[in-house]
């Protein structure tokens, strides 16, 4: 029986108000008070200038890639250590994604190894901020100048991250955000796309809506989509957003008591604690380790035993170039190896650190 989850959304009488006041006014689908507040509101947060809400994380990559005008036959580059999410929205514009390996250091895209998948259908890179860690943005940003190259921050598991000391999602000229249930705040499911383009900003809000023309209605001069958030996901985003700093720092916390229970482990080799590269803040979305060889245990042991004990883990991700829509026989040594090492612990902001430390005895014993 699972006594520690992975994750839980924390949600209290403001989202409940929120949601009594969207519904008592009868704007329950996507038009309404909360939609514009919300977007206004993580933008400037993120130090952004426009938000566009979407139906979720996956749809808003898909909108920020069809308004950037990607299309089939280009190429997309992305790191082969992502949620699947950040390749199939590429997809779903008939481009491909081609994979990068990850860093070692902090598991994100490796900058150093963009340069030699650019060709000349290559149109944009979407670097992930993987598990909370932003990417180096810089050397990102340079290379994308240098061959002009969009970029499109996946933020998916990165709200309120910093590199030096600037919220990611600033940085692209689009970025995405998911608020899936297990994510730093969430809507339930949802998403938003923002950028300080306003003609972007405008593209995004007329093809999420069908497409409609905003000046003559019913009338559409693209094909668009349905990616529409809800006044009720946006009532409880609003008021997730108000507690975003208190859930960072108790993310932080949290990290800060897995370390001091795994420190000794850490200093073993026998596990690899969540990296924070000095240039970074890190949210650490999900608290994760890798489990090394000298551990002595496999990973899916840990796991199992972690199970039997009521701790809910997950393995990370698969490398993409390892599923059957994406299988290539080229090697990514590193996020192969972070994928056969990584666990995501438990990182609900409930967490205390009795429970916290529960978990790593558990580890250690
Ligand atoms: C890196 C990444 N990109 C995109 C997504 C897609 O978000 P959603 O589940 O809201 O569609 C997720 C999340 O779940 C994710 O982790």
């Amino acid at each position: 029986m699972i006594k520690i989850p992975v994750a839980e959304p924390l949600l209290g009488k403001e989202e409940l108000e929120n949601v009594i006041k969207a519904v008592n006014s009868g704007w329950i689908s996507s038009k309404g008070e909360f939609i514009e507040k919300f977007e206004k509101e993580f933008a400037k947060y993120c130090g952004v200038k426009y938000g566009v809400s979407t139906s979720n994380g996956t749809t808003a990559l898909h909108l920020a890639l069809t308004a950037l005008g990607i299309k089939e036959g280009d190429e997309v580059i992305i790191p082969d250590l992502t949620f699947i999410a950040t390749a199939n929205a590429v997809t779903y514009c008939g481009a491909r994604p081609v994979f990068v390996d990850s860093r070692p250091e902090y598991w994100c895209i490796n900058p150093e190894k963009i340069e030699e998948k650019i060709t000349p259908r290559t149109r944009a890179i979407i670097p992930v901020h993987l598990y909370g860690h932003p990417c180096d943005m810089d050397v990102i940003m340079d290379i994308a100048k240098k061959y002009g190259l969009f970029v499109i921050e996946d933020a998916a598991e990165a709200h309120g991250a910093e590199y030096k000391g600037k919220k990611v999602g600033s940085f692209g000229d689009i970025s995405c955000f998911s608020f899936y249930g297990n994510k730093i705040i969430t809507t339930g499911e949802g998403g938003m796309c923002l950028t300080d383009n306003e003609e972007l900003a405008e593209r995004m809000r007329i093809l999420k809506d069908h497409g409609m023309n905003p000046n003559k209605r019913y009338w559409h001069d693209v094909i668009g989509f349905n990616y529409r958030m809800t006044n009720i996901q946006a009532a409880i985003g609003l008021a997730q957003l108000q507690k975003i700093d208190k859930f960072i720092e108790k993310k932080r916390q949290i990290a800060r008591w897995y370390e001091n229970g795994l420190k000794e482990l850490a200093e073993k080799e026998m596990i690899t604690l969540h990296p924070e590269m000095k240039w970074a803040k890190c949210v650490y979305w999900m608290y994760s380790i890798l489990v090394e060889d000298k551990f002595g245990m496999r990973r899916d042991e840990l796991m199992k035993k972690l199970e039997e004990n009521g701790i809910e883990t997950r393995p990370f991700f698969y490398p993409m170039h390892t599923m059957p829509p994406y299988k290539t026989n080229e090697k990514f040594r590193v996020s192969e190896e972070l994928a056969r090492k990584g666990i995501n612990l438990p990182s609900a902001i409930f967490l205390d650190e009795e429970k916290v430390e529960m978990i790593t005895k558990s580890i250690r014993g």
